[in-house]
């Protein structure tokens, strides 16, 4: 059997050495619980307080303004329904590209009568049309919520998050993006970046599945959106996943620390990868922006379709390769993915989505593109 290739890390990134070294006392000796009051949990409660006071320099935020969940999803589950509940929008405007943790979420807030529902349009590459978002901004009577990406799990195309930020401020609109995508990937400055909430999971840069962050401007106020005891300041009840927090901020003190050195080793497999399949796939062509505004990390290909090129996401499987049609949700079923359907509608292309980490190399890719010539 071949060695397995993994270019799946959009969809998740394997658990670094150095970041479950860090876990390892907290799942095993270090096992208090935080909320109790002698030295065992003191002990795990000041292990998160470090967690969070290191996240929030990193993000420059502040650490009252960082909230552990239990990742991506809760985090833009919460963020929306409070904009929503709390904060009186009662106006969603999101994109047809998001993840479905946004889809589903804006859509169970229109369909249960809570807030009117806007897409703004999208341009052929991808990128939202701002004049379009907004006019929606401000043909809106009602406050409204502002749920944009920053980045997109499938095609790559990164947004401008402070002209968003802007447009939002103007018609004093909320503002969510969904960072899950960039944030371990990307610089943040949040003291001066115009938003209200973002979010984070630790699984995305190589810390572990489970855990991720909510981060709330410290001038909105909202209620908590899981109920129970007063972890988290109040806002999200249920004990920690304190060996996870833990992990969650080692792995992003190792992606900010090693940042320069990690993201040109993976631009230059993005860029590579594009340039052998150009050279050796007839017909190949690429979704989004990868060459504009675009994650480092992803590259969308798409082929002609053929009755060969039809099987590819299994015949990649069955060579020890892992790629994904479109997003971890919608891989392997042949249902398509939304994202491409909403920028390129072209029933007779095949999609892949490549995905790379600091852990992937040229040889890898070499290897990839002469099985994609056998299989196209
Ligand atoms: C852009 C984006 N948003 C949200 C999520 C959901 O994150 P999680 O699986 O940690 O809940 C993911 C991960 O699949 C994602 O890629």
């Amino acid at each position: 059997m071949n060695q397995r290739i993994y270019f799946d890390n959009a969809a998740t990134t394997p658990l670094d050495a150095t970041v479950l070294e860090a876990m390892m006392p907290y799942l095993t000796e270090k096992f208090g619980n935080p909320s109790s009051i002698y030295s065992y949990g003191r002990e795990s409660r000041l292990a998160i307080e470090n967690a969070r006071k290191s996240v929030a320099k990193i993000l420059n935020a502040h650490p009252a303004e960082i909230f552990f969940t239990s990742g991506g999803t809760e985090s833009s589950n919460t963020a929306i329904c409070a904009a929503v509940r709390d904060l009186g929008c009662k106006h969603i405007i999101t994109s047809p590209v998001e993840h479905h943790a946004t889809l589903h979420t804006v859509e169970n807030l229109y369909h249960r009568g809570e807030a009117a529902l806007s897409y703004v349009k999208m341009l052929p590459d991808g990128h939202i049309d701002m004049e379009d978002l907004e006019q929606l901004l401000a043909s809106c009577e009602e406050k409204s919520v502002v749920t944009l990406m920053h980045a997109n799990n499938e095609i790559g195309n990164m947004m401008d998050i402070h002209a968003v930020g802007e447009l939002c401020k103007k018609y004093n609109a909320i503002f969510h993006s969904d960072t899950v995508q960039t944030v371990g990937h990307f610089p943040f400055d949040l003291r001066n970046t115009p938003v209200h909430f973002i979010t984070g999971a630790g699984h995305k840069f190589h810390g572990p599945k489970g855990v991720g962050i909510l981060y709330i401007n410290e001038n909105v106020k909202i209620k908590p959106f899981i109920q129970g005891g007063g972890q988290e300041r109040n806002m999200r009840a249920g004990t920690e996943n304190l060996y996870g927090v833990v992990g969650f901020a080692k792995a992003l003190e190792m992606a900010t620390e090693n940042y320069e050195k990690d993201s040109a080793h993976i631009r230059e497999l993005k860029s590579y990868m594009m340039e052998e399949l150009k050279k050796h796939i007839k017909g190949v062509s690429f979704n989004g922006d990868p060459l504009g505004r675009s994650l480092y990390t992803v590259v969308s290909a798409s082929f002609p379709k053929t009755e060969k090129s039809e099987m590819i996401l299994f015949n990649l499987d069955i060579n020890n390769i892992c790629a994904s049609g479109g997003s971890a949700c919608t891989s392997g079923a042949d249902a398509g993915s939304h994202v491409i359907r909403a920028i390129n509608n072209n029933p007779n292309q095949v999609t892949v989505r490549f995905s790379f980490s600091k852990q992937n190399t040229k040889e890898e890719i070499d290897m990839v593109v002469s099985k994609l010539k056998e299989m196209i």
